[in-house]
């Protein structure tokens, strides 16, 4: 049997992927730091899939901790073959109003962590020739985005990151896939303190349960890159042949506080 290992699988689109993969009776690695959420998620599927499932409570903003999931699974004998990079939050300020370490956090969970993960567990997936990467994007990724900066900064990153060793994969028999979808619903709004944004506010957005199963559907196929929703679509690759302080504006505009 395969084995799933999701990050932030406590709730939003990673309990949605975690019940999915379970669905496929894949095993599952869940993470994040709430252990209660993860251990009542582990039990359910485990039940009704017959499947395994293995908690881990880790804050994947602190590196030895990242360095601890590789050990645990290495430890029980686990070989990861689906790896979900699907942790994250932002912060919805002026970059000059921000708190430091809710950067730090965010650019340790967004980026490095994320990064990390898959430098470990990538030398498995090329030795078995078989391996699919999801790492979870934005519509964030691209464009600057004030009154968000470090966040939509960050998953540019993990945009051109996911799209560079994609190719560098080839042939190998792992793939990677960058979903980018623009809000839906879930704990992010609360976490990255977005609720009186003009971007979610009175707004009926998508379910994280719907995301994540657009994203799966393209992870499973090896699609690089995936934008959920077609207007999503459209701007995203709209951004390619404007000029960019038009579209700095634009995003700017789009990130206000709602009326
Ligand atoms: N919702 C949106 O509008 C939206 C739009 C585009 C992209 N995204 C991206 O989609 C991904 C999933 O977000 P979501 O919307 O499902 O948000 P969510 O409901 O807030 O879920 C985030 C998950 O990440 C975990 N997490 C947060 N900090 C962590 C840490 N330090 N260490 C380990 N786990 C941590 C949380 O669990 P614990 O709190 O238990 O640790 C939770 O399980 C994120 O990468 C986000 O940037 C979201």
């Amino acid at each position: 049997m395969k084995t799933a290992l999701i990050t932030g699988a406590s709730g939003g689109t990673g309990e949605a992927f975690a019940r999915l993969f379970a669905k496929d009776h894949i095993n599952l690695v869940l993470v994040a730091r709430s252990g209660e959420k993860l251990k009542k998620l582990a039990l359910e599927l485990e039940q009704q899939y017959h499947i395994k499932a293995t908690v881990l409570i880790q804050d994947l903003s602190f590196m030895e901790q990242v360095e601890t999931v590789f050990k645990e699974l290495t430890n029980l004998g686990i070989h990861v073959d689906y790896l979900i990079n699907n942790a994250g939050f932002g912060d919805y300020a002026y970059f000059n109003e921000t708190a430091w370490l809710k950067q730090e956090e965010m650019i340790n969970l967004n980026i490095q962590a994320l990064t990390r993960l898959t430098h470990l567990f990538l030398p498995g997936m090329i030795k078995n020739g078989y391996g699919k990467i999801l790492n979870m994007a934005s519509t964030a990724a691209f464009q600057p985005g004030p009154g968000m900066s470090v966040y939509f900064a960050s998953k540019a990153y993990v945009l051109h990151f996911s799209e560079a060793i994609a190719y560098e994969l080839k042939g190998t028999g792992v793939t990677v896939t960058a979903c980018c979808p623009g809000a839906f619903e879930s704990g992010f709004q609360l976490a990255s303190s977005m609720e009186e944004s003009k971007l979610v506010k009175g707004k009926k957005l998508p379910s994280a349960a719907s995301i994540a199963f657009f994203g799966y559907r393209h992870m499973m196929k090896g699609t690089t890159v995936c934008i959920p929703g077609l207007m999503n679509y459209m701007l995203a690759n709209a951004v390619r042949f404007s000029p960019r302080n038009l579209v700095v504006w634009i995003a700017g505009k789009m990130q206000e506080k709602a009326k």
